[in-house]
């Protein structure tokens, strides 16, 4: 059992903590717990807790709302409010929006551990309060204009339009991101960078209102305005908005870019495939190359590392046997060039599969996608044992 304490009182956190830490308490796990009230929902999507404790010196209808609209999403958490005081109708009204118990101050120890028990005997089984967990592709380029941001933005729209999947679309080009400009001609309002200065407090709702949405199932969480606001995301932030993500969206597209700070090695751990876009060239080749020896040395296994040829062309000087001999890997897919749809669809802001439906890009994309959801139809199978068995 998951217990969270939010108290913007220490004293009253000390003696809750004090008095869970007996050892007649039912077994349990404290989680950090948040200042106050007002962190309920942002803990409660970043932590999940089972039981949460909340002390609210004279809750009202203003409590009361945030109750509800917390325990709609986590039907499963138990809460139980430690008050100064209440009216007279306040208990009624809390249990109606599903609080579990309400105990005053001074706080008595077999009243707490009481309702503790109670709620122990009402967890649903083990995990229920575990939440599903999206799939994170992360796209790096090899070297910068290798098309990733592209195929980043126009893979993570043919998740959403294409697959009917939820999907986000994080840029983590940190300092000069532009893959919100690939799909929508939005400004954004909100970026990264604001989203972690709100980091205690977010939850689903800021994290979705926060986006730049270009369809109901797609948002995308554009990069800092500018370099200065690109250094307040720090790692720590990208880790609680990956984990916060994928309790919520089937898919979590990261456009990574390629100067590996801190902040995109994060990222990457989060990821359950790398997408490693190249040209058929011998200078893209070279840079494939040492990313590959990059992303070996930080641990992440091959199986993970996906190389996707883009711009494409049958019967150049390079072979694609040449590329994955000299790389000692497997192509995974191969995306066609397409100069005239490709432009019009990036200088236009508008996906590719909108603009131009049919383009080969278009069909490449499409069968991308679903080789990502449905598993690859005829391939060695990793995609589908990354994504589908992880
Ligand atoms: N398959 C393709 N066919 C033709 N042009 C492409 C293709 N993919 C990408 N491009 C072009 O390459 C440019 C650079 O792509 P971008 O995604 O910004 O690269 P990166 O993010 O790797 O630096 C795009 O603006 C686009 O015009
Ligand atoms: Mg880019």
């Amino acid at each position: 059992m998951k217990i969270a304490i939010l108290s913007a009182d220490k004293t009253h956190l000390q003696q809750i903590r004090h008095l869970l830490a007996g050892e007649d308490a039912p077994a349990h796990t404290l989680l950090p717990g948040e200042d106050g009230p007002d962190h309920l929902s942002a803990v409660a999507d970043q932590q999940w807790p089972d039981v949460m404790i909340v002390d609210v010196s004279h809750p009202g209808a203003a409590e009361l709302t945030l109750f509800e609209q917390v325990l709609h999403a986590h039907p499963h958490l138990a809460l139980i409010l430690v008050c100064g005081s209440t009216t007279a109708e306040f208990p009624i009204s809390a249990m109606r929006a599903g609080v579990r118990d309400i105990l005053l101050w001074p706080l008595e120890k077999e009243a707490l551990l009481a309702a503790i028990r109670r709620v122990e005997h009402k967890v649903v089984a083990p995990g229920a309060t575990t939440q599903a967990k999206g799939k994170t592709l992360a796209f790096i380029p090899c070297k910068g204009g290798s098309g990733a941001t592209f195929l980043a933005a126009n893979l993570a729209y043919a998740l959403a339009v294409e697959e009917n999947k939820k999907v986000v679309l994080f840029d983590l080009n940190l300092q000069f991101g532009d893959a919100v400009l690939f799909l929508s001609d939005r400004v954004p309002t909100t970026t990264l960078a604001d989203v972690a200065h709100n980091i205690d407090r977010l939850d689903a709702s800021l994290l979705a209102a926060s986006m730049v949405h270009v369809t109901s199932n797609l948002g995308i969480l554009p990069a800092p305005e500018n370099p200065e606001r690109a250094l307040e995301v720090m790692p720590e932030h990208i880790e609680v908005m990956l984990k916060l993500a994928a309790t919520q969206y089937d898919y979590i597209v990261l456009d990574v870019g390629r100067t590996l700070a801190a902040a995109s090695i994060k990222a990457l751990d989060h990821a359950d495939v790398i997408f490693s876009v190249l040209q058929e060239t011998l200078p893209f080749i070279r840079d494939a190359k040492r990313l590959i020896y990059v992303l070996e040395s930080l641990g992440y296994s091959r199986e993970k590392v996906h190389l996707l040829v883009n711009r494409f062309e049958p019967g150049g000087d390079i072979r694609l046997e040449d590329v994955e001999r000299a790389l000692e890997m497997k192509v995974y897919a191969t995306i066609p060039n397409s100069f005239q749809a490709v432009s019009a669809s990036v200088n236009q802001g508008v996906p590719i599969l909108e603009i131009a439906s049919h383009d080969s890009v278009s069909k490449s994309l499409r069968r991308l996608a679903h080789e990502v959801v449905h598993g690859p139809a005829e391939k060695s199978g990793w995609l589908a044992h990354l994504l589908h068995h992880a």
